[in-house]
């Protein structure tokens, strides 16, 4: 990742400090029942900046099981592990996202993208992008508000994301989402983008 001081440092002390507001504590809803619809359990799914993990462990307990979790910091990775001592050690990626490679049917998105400098956007389009397999999907939710103070969380608007994201995908859909977990009610746009060939 180019010039960013929100790095695996910044990130595991904020795991260290308990200053983790933004984990749910069990997959989120929009998550879980966006998967909870998929009929095809063989594909390919990456959770960037995944954290603890709690969609990867929905989705693998699931029965998707070429589920794969990503995170910069170790630590939630091994809090992950001990939760989910059943998943394939070699889908668990300690690595920064923009050094990641693989080929990928469909990546969840929830609270990875609003992590990120707003001035990496680009960066993450494009590498999402070249994650996905032809016809691949971006999916998961993002905020929809402006937060008015330095992140993260950085905000944004939908009009805003249009424009970001239409270049690569076509937006399938991008909308308010009516099924935040509470505290999340009304601030949050479901997302869904399929990769452009
Ligand atoms: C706001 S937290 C969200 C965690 C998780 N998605 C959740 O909802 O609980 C952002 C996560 O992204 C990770 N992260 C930040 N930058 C990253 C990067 N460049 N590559 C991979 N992971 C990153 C952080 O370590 C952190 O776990």
């Amino acid at each position: 990742m180019t010039n960013n001081l929100l790095d695996e440092k910044y990130w595991t002390t904020r795991y260290l400090n308990y200053s983790t507001a933004w984990d749910a504590g069990e997959v989120t809803l929009p998550i879980k029942q966006y998967l909870d619809q998929l009929i095809n359990k063989e594909i390919k799914i990456l959770v960037p900046g995944a954290g603890n993990g709690h969609e990867v462990i929905y989705a693998f307990e699931n029965g998707f099981k070429n589920t794969h979790i990503l995170d910069i910091s170790l630590l939630p990775l091994g809090l992950f592990e001990k939760a989910c001592p059943e998943f394939p050690k070699e889908q668990i990626h300690h690595q920064d996202f923009f050094e990641h490679t693989g080929q990928y049917d469909l990546i969840l998105e929830q609270t990875f993208f609003c992590s990120l400098p707003p001035t990496i956007r680009e960066e993450y389009v494009k590498k999402m992008k070249e994650l996905l397999k032809p016809s691949g999907k971006l999916v998961g939710v993002l905020f929809g508000v402006d937060f008015k103070k330095e992140g993260p969380p950085f905000g944004g608007e939908l009009e805003e994301y249009r424009q970001l994201f239409s270049n690569e995908f076509e937006i399938v859909k991008l909308e308010t989402c009516y099924n935040s977990i509470p505290p999340r009610m009304g601030t949050e746009l479901f997302f869904s983008l399929r990769k452009n060939q």
